[in-house]
């Protein structure tokens, strides 16, 4: 018996569906119809189950699984550079973050799982078709996880959110932007920062990182890290040993991290 508010799948394949615990039939995409609570509710951590043709085996809602299972819509941080940014910011409990965009979530996810109870996450989305996904992504996080931190949410473009930041916090300890334009919304938001907190911008191109670059030392911060995580994964070699896998290289953005002294 493994009674959750949401119960993990996996299929062999490595396809992860996150399916919400309600005591009711219910169409879920790449399952099937089925009462989620009457159907899974008995089957234990690490145990298989037969739905339809398929076989699933549960797994306990954790981060990489919830991740793997989120609905998309906008580009999602992924955690090789969430970590990253994570780590670099100095993010954790009692914190309060501000984040724009929100997109799918991805990265708010990850922010979400460090902050704890005692952390506020303020996110912003001016695209309704873009937080209605992220926030329900994070909802199902929420229901997932033992913690989750204070959240607000502010619908519009960060550039036109300040006052309505400042009536949350009128200080942030760590500020995360991924966006199409950095430039303003760091003239926008740079003086929230704590002095000591730092500033993030997640740029898939080149002229974006430089931009991000110039706005944030026309703001008086101080540039502190840029640059990319390479990622090479490794895998079993068909005659033995362990090498690195075949295949490209993937680009995902390079990230800027600034600090206000
Ligand atoms: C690439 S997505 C963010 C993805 C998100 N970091 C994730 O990991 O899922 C960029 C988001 O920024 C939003 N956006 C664009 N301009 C914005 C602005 N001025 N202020 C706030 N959000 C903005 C877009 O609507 C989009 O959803």
């Amino acid at each position: 018996m493994a009674d959750a508010d949401i119960a993990v799948l996996i299929e062999p394949n490595g396809r992860v569906h996150t399916v919400e615990m309600i005591d009711e039939s219910v169409k879920i995409k790449g399952i099937g119809v089925l009462n989620p609570y009457q159907r899974l509710n008995d089957v234990d951590i690490g145990h298989e189950i037969q739905i339809g043709s398929k076989t699933f085996t549960r797994l306990p809602p954790r981060l990489p699984e919830l991740v793997k299972g989120m609905k998309r819509r906008a580009q999602t941080i992924g955690s090789k550079d969430a970590g990253v940014l994570i780590a670099r910011l100095g993010i954790g409990p009692g914190d309060i973050v501000l984040e724009a965009g929100l997109g799918s979530a991805g990265q708010s996810m990850h922010l979400a799982r460090v902050m704890g109870a005692s952390g506020h996450l303020i996110t912003v989305e001016p695209r309704q078709e873009h937080s209605d996904v992220g926030l329900e992504n994070l909802a199902t996080l929420a229901r997932a996880l033992p913690e989750f931190p204070m959240h607000s949410h502010i619908d519009g473009r960060v550039e036109d959110s300040v006052s309505d930041i400042e009536k949350i916090s009128t200080e942030v300890d760590a500020i995360l932007l991924d966006l199409p334009e950095h430039s303003t919304a760091i003239q926008a938001v740079a003086h929230l920062l704590k002095t000591g907190a730092r500033l993030s911008c997640y740029c898939p191109v080149s002229s974006q990182l430089e931009q991000a670059w110039i706005a944030c030392e026309e703001e008086g911060l101080e540039i502190e890290w840029a640059g990319e995580i390479i990622e090479r994964e490794w895998g079993k070699a068909s005659k033995g040993g362990v090498r690195p896998v075949n295949g490209p290289f993937g680009h995902t953005a390079f990230l800027l991290i600034a600090q206000k002294k």
